[in-house]
């Protein structure tokens, strides 16, 4: 039985703080067990100033992973130091990559593509399925044979998308308990090249076959539905490999090395959303968020923000290796309805609970659709959001392969369970900063898997004032917002 302590706060409640003031004797596994379990929060007045978010995920891994097999060091700015990332940077050390991590610079030390080392113990992914599914694809190819495996939620979800096309090209790569799922054990073979047209639109399933692919006799290409994150081609053609993307299809070419370089790591624009969801909903906000990467791969949002009448602006766009970037400039918004589908869900899949959760506060209805794929994320993340917002007294629909939101009931607090997901835990925290009355994320703490900082970021944002003024450069020339 879960009991709640009631802590005194008349904004957002940040438990960590009341750890840190009243608890100072405790070890500090102790006090992030408190704070994961105490996460109240308030209705707020506004959000306003200028945030940075951490590094991009997804380029992070990549970044630590191709570094690994790579020749020479690998130098990574602005890397995540989520626990997601983290267990990829675990993974690798276990393999005898030497990787440090000093001053925020990650340094990756490779050893060419047959450099890593038989691991001596099972290799551990913890929540992380692009750890899992990327590197299975770096595994098969190997002389050595390796047990992969990570925490509950990890040990829930598919693998047979992996399993299948690396099977084709020749690997031994087995799901221990027969359930298609982890623990994976995989026996390093030669591999050959395959075509593979796959069913979903995934760039973890695409990277994996790209990956194999590198190591192949011959060259291996994908389809797929629809063109999903490119950040795997885009990568690796900057560490030397040849790749072609046609369409909805990436061939690569074997390699006999790849070359490590610098790595400056966007901002991830799935950690942005927070900020201008939040920005978007309450009241007299303006949020400047910085250098997010804007990979149209990656940048669905911004569309159906657009779609949605948002009062979101792109300022000093740039690009960070072969990545776009910009600063994203939010303000409070009337926002309408829209209807969300096809070939825009793998470019907005990680943001789409947040999507959800601000089209309840949209005048009309907003439709997601071909969204099957959210159901076997590190939650079933439709069944999820339509439960909590439900609690908070919004007006949701579950259907097959997305929602129906019938915005514009006021929201109220309620008792929220994150499961574990770090992507819930923050949608709701934005949620509760909207809604009447006090809102508790139950397990709150799983958002250190991709945005440790979140909760005092968010918070900052409630105390600080409006920039005086925001400079800008653009295709256009300079100017200021007032
Ligand atoms: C990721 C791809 C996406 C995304 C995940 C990260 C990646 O998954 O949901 O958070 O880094 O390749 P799928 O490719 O399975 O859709």
């Amino acid at each position: 039985m879960r009991q709640h302590i009631p802590i005194p706060h008349d904004r957002l409640l940040y438990a960590d703080c009341y750890v840190k003031m009243h608890t100072s004797f405790l070890s500090d596994r102790i006090k992030r067990k408190l704070r994961g379990i105490y996460m109240k929060l308030h209705k707020a007045d506004h959000v306003r100033g200028e945030i940075t978010v951490p590094g991009d995920k997804s380029i992070s891994h990549r970044s630590v992973m191709f570094g690994s097999i790579a020749k020479g060091t690998t130098e990574i700015h602005n890397f995540l130091e989520g626990a997601d990332c983290l267990s990829t940077i675990g993974c690798f050390r276990r393999m005898g990559i030497d990787i440090e991590n000093k001053n925020g610079v990650v340094t990756v030390h490779g050893k060419g593509m047959h450099g890593l080392a038989a691991p001596a113990e099972t290799l551990d992914c913890g929540n992380s399925g692009t750890t899992t599914r990327l590197i299975s694809g770096i595994l098969a190819p190997q002389n050595f044979d390796v047990t992969l495996t990570g925490d509950e939620s990890i040990q829930k979800r598919p693998m047979k998308r992996i399993i299948e096309p690396l099977s084709m090209m020749g690997a031994d790569i087995k799901s221990v308990r027969g359930n298609d799922c982890a623990p994976l054990r995989i026996c390093g073979k030669p591999l050959a090249g395959i075509h593979y047209t796959s069913k979903v639109a995934s760039a973890q399933v695409k990277s994996s076959i790209l990956l194999a692919g590198l190591y192949a006799d011959g060259l291996t290409s994908i389809t797929e539905p629809q063109v999903s994150r490119n950040h795997t081609e885009l990568m690796l053609k900057f560490f030397g490999a040849e790749l072609e993307s046609k369409g909805t299809t990436v061939t690569i070419w074997p390699a006999t090395e790849l070359f490590g370089n610098r790595i400056d790591v966007p901002g991830d624009i799935s950690s942005s959303v927070y900020f201008v969801a939040a920005g978007l909903i309450l009241p007299n906000s303006e949020v400047l968020i910085k250098n997010v990467g804007i990979n149209p791969t990656r940048a669905g949002l911004i569309k159906v923000c657009e779609a949605m009448g948002a009062d979101l602006t792109l300022l000093n766009e740039d690009h960070e290796n072969a990545e776009p970037t910009a600063d994203l400039l939010v303000r409070t918004s009337s926002l309408r309805g829209c209807v969300i589908e096809g070939d825009i869900i793998p470019t907005l899949i990680d943001e789409l609970p947040t999507i959800a959760m601000m089209a309840c506060f949209a005048e009309g209805t907003t439709v997601i659709r071909d969204a099957a794929e959210l159901k076997v994320k590190e939650s079933n993340r439709i069944a999820i959001m339509v439960e909590n917002l439900r609690a908070m007294g919004a007006d949701v629909e579950e259907t097959e392969d997305g929602m129906i939101i019938h915005g514009g009931k006021p929201l109220h607090g309620a008792v929220v369970d994150s499961h574990k997901d770090h992507r819930i835990a923050m949608t709701f925290a934005v949620a509760a900063l909207a809604a009447d009355g006090e809102t508790e994320i139950i397990d709150a703490d799983c958002v250190d898997i991709s945005y440790p900082a979140f909760y005092e970021e968010l918070e900052n944002l409630q105390n600080s004032k409006r920039p005086e003024s925001i400079w800008y450069f653009s295709r256009d020339g300079f100017g200021f917002f007032l």
